[in-house]
């Protein structure tokens, strides 16, 4: 019986590249079977903000997998990006992007004879991406960055997941919890915990910078690396430019319900209708998602087919060897069918067995978000930024001591300024902003409740403008909530 999934050509160049993945699939008779659904601008444009079908979304959710080309997004009509949506809609929470080093696409690596093939794994739903950003007065953006246990546990668990059933040996995770101690901090933690279930994994850690200089110098040093979403967004761009660029770049998001497979680059307007685009990363996407259901060994057939037809020099017009004439889309796509069944001279794929999708479904449905909880709270104090005008630190910290003589259950212990302490101490170096952050915490031995610190903060607001209020809180006899720089 053929596993059926949905399919949306895209825009743009999409629908080009998608017949000529299709027709390679089906030449080498994977068993599948398409339901094509309406999904981009032409149905932004026909006023269904979702930029889908209610027919499209019913199909997307039923069969579990969408393959998908890539999708305009109209500027200046307010709405989002479906990409993203559908993303996040869909909970797909782990981006994975494999790179390798393609024959005939020449790199500086591959001319210095230095195969690359590493996996990335972003986290795909939080971080920065929730896009919750505040100005707190005119000079001054804040933006929330939201990482989280529960969510952070199910992209780290599908990496090493992942890592294990393609027989990786090493797993990195990069991040920058030197300086961002809670966020990032969480995240190593919880790689490091769920590492301890796969001792055959090699499990490491690598401040996200250090990766950077790593990855362009050693690139072979690494086989698979997980990311929070942000770093990860632009690590993976970075190890796109080490194989060839975003032409060459597949990319899968990854749910528990529902997974969606495309290409990373997008419809490239400048060519769109010309049959000239390059399907590769498509082709690439679509070989991962066969593996992804199971049907491993016509993967490999089709991805030794597409590298045996690059080792040949054929080549799409925006890259290869420019002594051999271009071949257009179609004729790309038939040079690889006419190769299935060949194997490479460099970088053969070997099959693995075919798994039952179900398999998959088995592992990824018990990674639910899971929630901690029975944990030991305690309220601390509070964190109160105003916006002050000219007043020096020393004036402000006047204003806020007054605070005190209403409620003498607190300390007023620190004012900071862009995240640097101006008072009690400080230095007359330190530029200032108009926006501070006055921190008050309970004595010791005293107990506050929510009430009293909003009060605080009411109160306040009578001398100062308080632009946002945040509450000190201890986890299980742990901070969490960091000291300002010089704290
Ligand atoms: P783009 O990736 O479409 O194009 C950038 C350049 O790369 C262009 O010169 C284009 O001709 C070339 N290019 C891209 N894919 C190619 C291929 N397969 N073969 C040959 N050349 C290729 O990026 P751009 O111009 O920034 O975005 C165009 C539209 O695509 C926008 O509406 C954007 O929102 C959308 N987009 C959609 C994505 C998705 O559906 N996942 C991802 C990125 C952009």
């Amino acid at each position: 019986m053929k596993t059926k999934i949905a399919v949306a050509q895209g825009d743009g160049i999409g629908p080009e590249i998608m017949d000529a993945v299709l027709k390679i699939f089906n030449a080498n008779d994977v068993q599948l079977e398409y339901e094509f659904v309406e999904m981009g601008k032409s149905l932004f444009d026909a006023g269904h903000s979702t930029g889908m079908t209610a027919a499209a979304k019913e199909a997307i959710e039923k069969y579990g997998i969408l393959f998908k080309g890539p999708m305009e997004t109209p500027k200046g009509k307010g709405v989002k990006s479906i990409n993203v949506t559908a993303r996040k809609v869909w909970n797909t929470y782990a981006n994975q992007r494999d790179f390798r080093s393609l024959n005939g696409v020449n790199t500086v690596f591959s001319k210095a004879g230095i195969p690359i093939n590493i996996t990335i794994i972003r986290e795909n739903i939080e971080d920065t991406y929730g896009g919750i950003e505040h100005l707190l007065t005119y000079d001054v953006a804040v933006g929330r960055r939201i990482i989280t246990r529960p969510g952070s546990a199910q992209v780290i668990r599908y990496a090493f997941e992942m890592a294990q059933r393609k027989g990786l040996k090493k797993l990195a995770c990069a991040h920058k919890a030197n300086i961002m101690k809670l966020t990032d901090g969480m995240f190593l933690e919880v790689f490091q915990e769920i590492a301890k279930e796969y001792p055959d994994i090699e499990a490491s850690d690598i401040i996200v910078d250090d990766l950077c200089m790593k990855l362009v110098s050693k690139p072979e040093m690494f086989e698979a690396i997980v990311l929070t979403n942000l770093q990860g967004d632009i690590v993976s761009d970075l190890c796109a430019g080490l194989v060839g660029g975003l032409g060459f770049a597949p990319s899968a998001n990854i749910g528990d319900n529902i997974s969606i497979f495309e290409a990373v680059h997008g419809t490239a307007p400048d060519i769109a209708g010309k049959g000239i685009a390059n399907p590769t990363a498509l082709l690439l996407s679509g070989i991962g998602m066969l593996r992804f259901l199971g049907f491993s060994s016509k993967a490999a057939q089709i991805e030794n087919a597409l590298l045996y037809t690059l080792e040949q020099g054929v080549h799409t017009g925006d890259f290869g060897d420019k002594s051999i004439p271009a071949s257009n889309t179609m004729q790309f796509a038939d040079a690889i069918i006419a190769n299935l069944g060949k194997v490479p001279a460099k970088g053969a794929i070997e099959a693995t067995a075919d798994v039952e999708m179900k398999s998959h479904v088995a592992h990824l449905s018990k990674n639910k978000l899971t929630i901690t909880k029975g944990i030991e709270e305690e309220m601390v104090g509070v964190d109160i930024f105003v916006e002050t005008g000219d007043m020096q630190p020393n004036e402000l910290a006047a204003i806020a001591k007054k605070q005190l003589t209403y409620n003498d259950n607190f300390d007023l212990v620190m004012i900071s300024n862009r995240g640097t302490q101006v008072w009690p101490t400080g230095s007359i170096y330190t530029e200032l902003v108009n926006e501070y952050r006055v921190r008050f915490e309970k004595k010791e031995g005293k107990t506050v409740t929510q009430r009293e610190l909003l009060h605080i903060a009411a109160d306040f607001s009578q001398d100062a403008k308080v632009c946002s209020v945040e509450f000190l809180m201890n986890f299980g006899g742990k901070r969490g909530y960091t000291l300002a720089q010089g704290q």
